[in-house]
């Protein structure tokens, strides 16, 4: 069980349950719950999946929850968001996500996502590690007077828009990563196994 946390744009959290995926089926009906529940939390150590409920995400609000001991951002983009991507562009070091490593190739769009308004981040600035901070405010920022919406890491000033792209003159050099995900439902998602794998 992990912990999971929503912004709600004034920062109120709440805790809900991370449902590890795994491959105890039958055999964790027949052996006591402690027993089967030791290996699974070895197992999210090493870096299994673990699923989200994004029934009750609302839209511009983000959940964190941990994965291989990073956190990862599930955002529901609204339609405005998603509108004003494009004309980042020409702001952007990589604006179609053309560097190797960063995203699976299903997130090499303009979105860099599976649905178009659910994003998907590993939490961490590629710069040196900082968790950068969601900014869903279309307004003038301290870091950037055309801000658009998006995340900025307070540790050496640097900007992502709303689909994790990073901005010239940032120190980080890439693109926030997408991790490997997939749809389990529409309000399921499972992040470490890709679209399509078993
Ligand atoms: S760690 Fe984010 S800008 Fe340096």
């Amino acid at each position: 069980m992990a912990a999971e946390s929503v912004n709600h744009g004034r920062r109120r959290f709440l805790t809900a349950s991370t449902v590890v995926v795994g491959g105890v089926g039958g055999v964790f009906a027949a052996i006591p719950f402690i027993a089967a529940w030791k290996p699974n939390a070895k197992a999210v150590a090493a870096g299994a999946p673990v699923t989200a409920d994004i029934s009750k995400l609302a839209v511009g609000e983000q959940l964190t929850i941990a994965w291989r001991g990073r956190p990862i951002f599930i955002v529901r983009r609204s339609e405005a968001m998603l509108a004003a991507l494009p004309a980042e562009d020409a702001r952007l070091k990589d604006p179609q996500s053309t560097v190797v490593d960063q995203q699976p190739e299903f997130a090499k769009n303009g979105y860099r996502s599976l649905k178009p308004d659910i994003l998907v981040l590993v939490g961490s600035c590629t710069h040196l590690g900082c968790s950068p901070k969601l900014h869903t405010e279309v307004q003038p920022e301290p870091w950037d007077s055309q801000w658009k919406g998006g995340y900025y890491c307070p540790c050496h000033n640097s900007r992502f828009d709303l689909a994790g792209r990073v901005y010239d003159g940032s120190p980080a050099p890439t693109n926030l990563v997408v991790p490997p995900y997939r749809f389990e439902s529409d309000t399921r998602v499972v992040i470490g196994e890709s679209e399509g794998a078993a």
